[in-house]
């Protein structure tokens, strides 16, 4: 009785010491030198972790001057370990990390502190270990306590270099009312160039990758490639029987890198863990959620930066012009160690602004997410808004591929069985995972003529550094001139991040005009001097259910010599 009693009392203790604080995190690494082939291998290990607020008060005192997050009430500092056998534990040499956060965000209107922290290690060559940073302490909202974030790290030199892990970014805490269906973008990408990567939900079985939080949110579907989640919010019914409005859910997901798309054995992976928080809208708020924005950036835009430079970043919170009353009282963040905040301020009346401004520091080469959203008087938040920053890539200019104008194909007089367009960029390209992206081939003196989606056309491929895209069964006007516009982002770069390819003007530089041969006058097309080369490329990936189906096709092309 009296040891049924101590052990009761025991737990409790273990309960309330534990309980009540996490709010989810992420893990990625990448080695210092990846073309260094010989042990060891210093790897730079990043750890993000979320907290309740009122635990770990950061603010902006706090991150401005480096300090770490300490616990009101002293619980252990997260930690990360090896999970794998004693054996290949101790010969990868990795060392136990145990150290608290340094804080980088915090919000009030979503309870939340946000702190990381980078451990450089010397590990052997060639070791493969999962770590994982685990407790039991999910905030008591969520309603349950373990959690557990593992990556899988493999030093096993591929093709003459070792892998960097995917690097995956979002706001610790997604909002959504009751019955709104709404996408959770998180940002996905692999520094290594040429690797392909992907998302899935994590699993328990196994290496437990999410503790007890696996799969969490009811029948959410997650798009591999993209890293979305479409959800329709719904309270949990725990809540609803306990009288309560409000619901907190986790969204686990794991971060996979694959060699190309049509591999399925991940290289490495990565834990990524989020809140999502359900409530009814408020009545007497705007009818629209605010938005968000940043400077000349697009929403999942990818760029360069270089160590030690300031960068300033101004995120613009907008109140819907409908809502004269209402106001941006907050934004919630997620930025990287080192970054400087300032109070935002009212540009207009309906636009906010708040800057951060970042210096990288060498630990922190590679991939960085920063993301942002407004928060409105109310409490509705935006979506997010977030940028992918190369730390220490070479430079923007030599990152972003640009189209050579001299390679369009055709060009001049064309016959009007012409299917096969190209055209060549300075870098290697792949397709890209924004939606929106068009190429659009417009007649000279009529409007459109035909609109092709770059994302999910199955008539766009990319050969190296070619772009080709095809037009079935056209139905070109003789004697009609038509030119080329290629959109913003029709492609991406085939490294780091993927930086979009600019738009181009085709109205002076790629038009063609199709041969009318009752038309004396119109020059008669030239031969064809081209090569015809076979090919089998990915051409693109869909998701079918929980799996990523990419279709390779072997197809003819002409390139030129
Ligand atoms: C920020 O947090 C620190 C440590 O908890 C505290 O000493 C300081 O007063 C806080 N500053 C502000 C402006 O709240
Ligand atoms: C947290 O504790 C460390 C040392 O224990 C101290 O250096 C740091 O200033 C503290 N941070 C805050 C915000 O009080
Ligand atoms: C936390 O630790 C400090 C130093 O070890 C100690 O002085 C303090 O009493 C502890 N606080 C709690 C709530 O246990
Ligand atoms: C692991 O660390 C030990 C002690 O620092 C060192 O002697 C050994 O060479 C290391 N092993 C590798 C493979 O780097
Ligand atoms: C999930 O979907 C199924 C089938 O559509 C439905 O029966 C079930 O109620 C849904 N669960 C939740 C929690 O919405
Ligand atoms: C993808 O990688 C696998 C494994 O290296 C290789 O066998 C396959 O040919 C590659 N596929 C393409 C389309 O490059
Ligand atoms: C939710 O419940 C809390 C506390 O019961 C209450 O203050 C709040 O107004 C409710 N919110 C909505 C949107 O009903
Ligand atoms: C951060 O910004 C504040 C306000 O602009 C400034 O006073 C402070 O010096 C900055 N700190 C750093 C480390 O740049
Ligand atoms: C901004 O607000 C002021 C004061 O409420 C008003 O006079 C002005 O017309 C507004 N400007 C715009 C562009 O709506
Ligand atoms: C992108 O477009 C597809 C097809 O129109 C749509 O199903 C998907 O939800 C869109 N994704 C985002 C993030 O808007
Ligand atoms: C694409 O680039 C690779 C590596 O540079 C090369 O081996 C391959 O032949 C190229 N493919 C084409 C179609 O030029
Ligand atoms: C998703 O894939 C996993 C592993 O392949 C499988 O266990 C699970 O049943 C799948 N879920 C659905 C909804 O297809």
């Amino acid at each position: 009785m009296q040891i049924h009693t101590w052990i009761l009392f025991f737990l409790s203790l273990l309960y309330s010491s534990l309980a009540d604080h996490y709010k989810g995190g992420s893990i990625s690494w990448r080695p210092v030198s990846p073309y260094s082939l010989s042990s060891p291998v210093q790897v730079v290990i990043t750890y993000r972790d979320s907290w309740a607020l009122s635990r770990y008060a950061c603010n902006d005192t706090t991150i401005n001057k480096f300090l770490t997050y300490n616990d009101t009430q002293n619980a252990t500092a997260a930690s990360i370990t090896c999970i794998s056998s004693s054996t290949a534990c101790t010969a990868s040499n990795f060392t136990a990390i145990s150290s608290k956060l340094y804080c980088t965000d915090f919000s009030t209107a979503f309870d939340v502190s946000t702190g990381s922290y980078y451990s450089k290690q010397n590990l052997a060559l060639n070791s493969v270990i999962d770590i994982a940073s685990r407790g039991a302490s999910w905030s008591s909202e969520i309603l349950m306590n373990a959690w557990s974030l593992v990556s899988h790290m493999d030093l096993t030199p591929i093709s003459g270099k070792i892998n960097s892990s995917p690097v995956s970014g979002s706001l610790p805490v997604i909002q959504f009312f009751v019955n709104e269906l709404r996408v959770i973008q998180i940002l996905a990408s692999d520094w290594d160039s040429g690797q392909v990567v992907r998302c899935r939900w994590s699993y328990q079985s196994s290496t437990d990758e999410c503790g007890s939080a696996c799969f969490d949110l009811p029948n959410a579907s997650l798009s591999p490639i993209d890293c979305a989640i479409t959800w329709t919010g719904v309270l949990r019914s725990a809540d609803v029987a306990n009288g309560l409005n409000q619901s907190t859910y986790v969204v686990a997901v794991t971060v996979e890198d694959f060699v190309n798309a049509s591999s399925t054995t991940p290289l490495s992976s990565v834990p990524h863990q989020l809140l999502v928080q359900v409530s009814y809208k408020p009545a007497g708020a705007c009818a629209f959620r605010p938005t968000i924005n940043s400077f000349l950036l697009r929403n999942r835009a990818c760029f360069a930066w270089s160590v030690g430079s300031r960068l300033s970043l101004s995120f613009y919170g907008y109140i819907s012009t409908s809502c004269y009353n209402h106001s941006i009282v907050a934004f919630v963040s997620s930025t990287p160690f080192n970054v400087n905040k300032t109070s935002f301020y009212q540009y207009t009346n309906f636009t906010w602004v708040a800057t951060i401004s970042w210096t990288p520091t060498s630990d922190q080469v590679g991939l960085v997410p920063i993301c942002a959203a407004s928060v409105d008087d109310y409490g509705q938040a935006s979506d997010q808004n977030c940028v992918m920053i190369a730390v220490g890539a070479t430079g923007f200019s030599i990152l972003t591929p640009t189209f050579v104008q001299g390679t369009a194909s055709p060009l001049g007089t064309t016959l009007s069985t012409q299917t096969r367009f190209s055209i060549q960029a300075t870098l290697p390209l792949r397709r890209t995972k924004l939606n929106n992206t068009f190429i659009y081939i417009r007649g000279y003196d009529v409007g459109y003529y035909k609109t092709i989606d770059c994302k999910y056309s199955g008539d766009v491929y990319f050969v190296n550094k070619t772009l080709i895209f095809f037009v079935r069964n056209p139905s070109w006007t003789l004697g009609r001139t038509y030119y080329v516009d290629l959109g913003y982002g029709v492609a991406t770069a085939d490294q780091y991040c993927g930086t979009e390819t600019s738009y181009l003007n085709g109205y002076y530089y790629w038009r063609f005009t199709i041969w009318n041969p009752q038309m004396s006058s119109t020059t008669t097309p030239p031969p064809t001097t081209t090569t015809a080369t076979t090919h089998t490329v990915t051409t693109r990936c869909y998701d079918y259910r929980n799996r990523t189906v990419c279709v390779e096709e072997t197809f003819t092309i002409f390139l030129y010599n």
